[in-house]
């Protein structure tokens, strides 16, 4: 195992820090969850994806589930062949989603556990329990050339475990900590934080890129950015219930215009008929 020295401590010649970056994926997932609420093109996740970029994303995330619940094997066909930025495509190891994969060639595979009944992935992947599974599916991927990413809980065993499979990142789920926020729980918060700091670092001394994600907002990002080895942080839900608020009177503004303007070119032409 080649020991790195960690990236907090790294050092510019003239003695200052270097200042750390911090990459952002945005996960579009719930952009076709409501497109799929009435079927059609709207929203579109593609748009959504350049949106994002626009905002200063420097990826795309897209989890393409079994069940298709959200993300669509078209949607990735178009976020592959059009966004100017990396793609991560979460997935289960499945030889379904290897295919898929291998097409498509993302930038990126995370791979996740996966249980048709979850309402979002809860927990990370079991690598100890399923290390034999997991590393053709790794080597595969990375074979195509794609990068492989974990999506593991902050647990030391399962770091050692992800390196063994031959993974090059990966990705702490930060879904325990986000719930103990929404309990305003700061106590198991600052566990939590704990927890993720000793992963991250043991992550990094092992070889691998850390990322982070799930359940993150602007309230919880902070603490978990802090951390330096996390290089990464993929974040979604939130991001695309916030554009609403952030987009809302803006839409319902430029629907207002619309009808508007109808209704006077209506009076108008009835104004014209009435007095011709
Ligand atoms: N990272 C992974 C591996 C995920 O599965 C998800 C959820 O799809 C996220 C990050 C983003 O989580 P959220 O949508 O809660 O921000």
């Amino acid at each position: 195992m080649t020991v790195q020295s960690s990236p907090v401590s790294s050092r510019t010649d003239s003695g200052t820090r270097a200042l750390r970056t911090l990459r952002l994926g945005v996960n579009i997932d719930h952009v076709a969850t409501l497109r799929n609420a009435r079927g059609g093109w709207h929203p579109d996740t593609l748009r959504a994806a350049h949106l994002a970029i626009e905002g200063g994303a420097d990826g795309i995330t897209a989890h393409l589930r079994e069940d298709r619940r959200h993300i669509s094997d078209q949607d990735i066909t178009r976020l592959k062949n059009e966004i100017t930025r990396p793609l991560n495509l979460e997935m289960a190891a499945t030889d379904e989603m290897l295919e898929i994969a291998l097409r498509h060639v993302p930038n990126a595979c995370c791979l996740v556990p996966e249980r048709r009944e979850e309402r979002t992935t809860e927990g990370g992947l079991d690598v100890v329990g399923s290390l034999k599974l997991l590393k053709p599916y790794v080597a595969k991927l990375k074979d195509a050339g794609i990068r492989v990413s974990l999506f593991i809980e902050p647990d030391l065993k399962t770091i050692e475990a992800s390196a063994q499979a031959g993974a090059d990142i990966v990705e702490l789920h930060t879904g325990r900590y986000c719930h103990l926020a929404l309990d305003h729980d700061a106590m198991g918060m600052a566990r939590e934080v704990e927890r993720h700091a000793k992963a991250a670092q043991a992550a990094y001394l092992a070889g691998l890129e850390v990322h982070a994600g799930h359940g993150l907002t602007y309230n919880t990002v902070a603490p978990i950015a802090k951390l330096p080895e996390v290089v990464e942080l993929n974040i979604g839900h939130f991001l695309i219930g916030e554009a609403i608020f952030g987009g809302l009177s803006q839409a319902v503004r430029r629907m207002r215009v619309l009808m508007d303007e109808a209704c006077l070119a209506d009076t108008r032409a009835r104004s014209a008929v009435t007095t011709s």
